[in-house]
């Protein structure tokens, strides 16, 4: 059970909408309030959500019911506060217990996310930030809040992150630490391959594949580099970012770091060819110029040979004969896994937001998955590939 508790902030009335989030994730949701909370939404609201009352009175118990506080501190999985105002920041920060939110904080043993939002001044406060580094040291998972527009007509720091964003922060805290004290190097993105000072070639590629499994092996606890051609998404969070442009640079990139790497997943889509020669200037019209090609160095395949005792997993995306290739790739790269996209499905491959893919593994196994998102596939591929990494001593 998510225990959702609401603070007497403006940004009450977005709670509601974060509980149906967290009900539409499959989870049940029992809200509590603070008074405060209760003059800018009725408990009534997230009664009809929940269908359970949202509890306010600390006093009152109902039948079979033995120690309200300690029953909701145990019985959740989480304790999500947002938003949480800079009052019950410093009840929780200095263990004051003078209404039921704050009394099941002192009862909670599960994870407990912490999500201020207030006017700028106020969150800068250093009363305020010594009481949110107070409950840094308790444990409590504080968040950043977002800068924009307050409701107090200013603009400036202090707003409710975007729901979305408190629920991938939730879930993240729930997660398992499982590649903890690994680490992990992923490509991904395009490569671009210089023609000249304003062209290139280059691929389809947008990276969301490789940073939704940078993204989730960071979230699993793995110290994660991330190694990206030319992509338009936001850096994930606590990955050492290495940009690069060529596939000989990621080359070089990868090679550096591999000694000291226990994971490398290769989803980067590298140029097998680049131009024979870049022209200094731009190639002017009517040149009348053959292009010449040459191969690139097959980065994946270089790792293979040297590796010792690093996991390899790579990326296939075939047009023909795709599970031959891709098991024919995973022998003579020497990888662990291969995972391979399927080009025919609709909502699979370059740029979606979805993938499909079949995941082949060195002893000849194919495991076939469901059409499902980028984020959602990267935990599925790395739930293969943790029991082929040795623990870390
Ligand atoms: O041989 P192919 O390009 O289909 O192999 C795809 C896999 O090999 C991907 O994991 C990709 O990142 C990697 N690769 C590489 N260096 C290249 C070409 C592909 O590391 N030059």
């Amino acid at each position: 059970m998510y225990l959702v508790g609401v603070t007497g902030g403006i940004a009450a009335y977005k709670t509601a909408e974060l509980v149906r989030l967290f009900m539409r994730e499959g989870n049940e949701v029992q809200v509590v309030m603070t008074p405060g909370a209760a003059q800018f939404v009725t408990p009534l609201t997230f009664q009809t959500l929940t269908g359970r009352p949202a509890l306010v009175d600390q006093f009152w118990v109902s039948d079979g019911e033995k120690v309200r506080h300690i029953d909701l501190a145990s019985a959740a999985r989480v304790f999500v506060i947002a938003p949480a105002t800079a009052n019950t920041i410093g009840k929780l920060a200095r263990g004051i217990a003078d209404n039921l939110l704050t009394t099941i904080y002192l009862a909670a043993r599960c994870p407990v996310v912490v999500v201020p939002s207030m006017n700028e001044q106020m969150y800068l406060h250093p009363a305020v930030q010594e009481n949110l580094s107070r409950l840094r040291e308790h444990g409590c998972l504080v968040m950043e809040p977002d800068t924009g527009d307050l409701a107090c007509g200013i603009c400036g720091k202090g707003r409710l992150p975007e729901l979305s964003q408190i629920a991938a922060f939730v879930s993240s805290s729930l997660r398992e630490k499982d590649f903890r004290g690994l680490r992990a190097l992923v490509t991904a993105g395009p490569t671009r391959e210089p023609l000249d000072p304003v062209r290139f070639i280059s691929n389809r590629s947008t990276g969301r594949m490789g940073y939704a499994i940078a993204a989730a092996l960071a979230e699993r606890g793995a110290k994660v580099i991330l190694v990206s051609g030319p992509t338009a998404l936001p850096r994930p969070a606590g990955v050492e970012f290495v940009p690069v442009e060529t596939a000989r640079q990621m080359h070089g990139a990868v090679l550096e770091r591999f000694g000291a790497t226990d994971l490398v997943i290769k989803a980067a889509a590298v140029s097998d060819y680049c131009p024979a020669e870049t022209a200094e200037q731009k190639i002017k019209k009517g040149d009348g110029r053959a292009l010449t090609l040459q191969q690139n160095p097959d980065i994946l395949e270089e790792l293979g040979r040297c590796k010792e005792k690093q996991i390899l997993v790579g990326f296939a995306m075939e047009t023909e004969k795709a599970a031959e290739y891709a098991r024919e790739k995973l022998r003579r790269k020497n990888l662990d896994l291969i995972v391979l996209n399927d080009l025919t499905v609709p909502g699979a491959g370059f740029g979606s937001l979805t993938n499909q893919v079949c995941i082949f593994n060195r002893a000849g196994g194919a495991e076939e998955l469901p059409l499902m998102s980028k984020e959602l596939l990267a935990h599925r591929i790395l739930d293969r590939v943790r029991p082929l990494v040795p623990a870390r001593p």
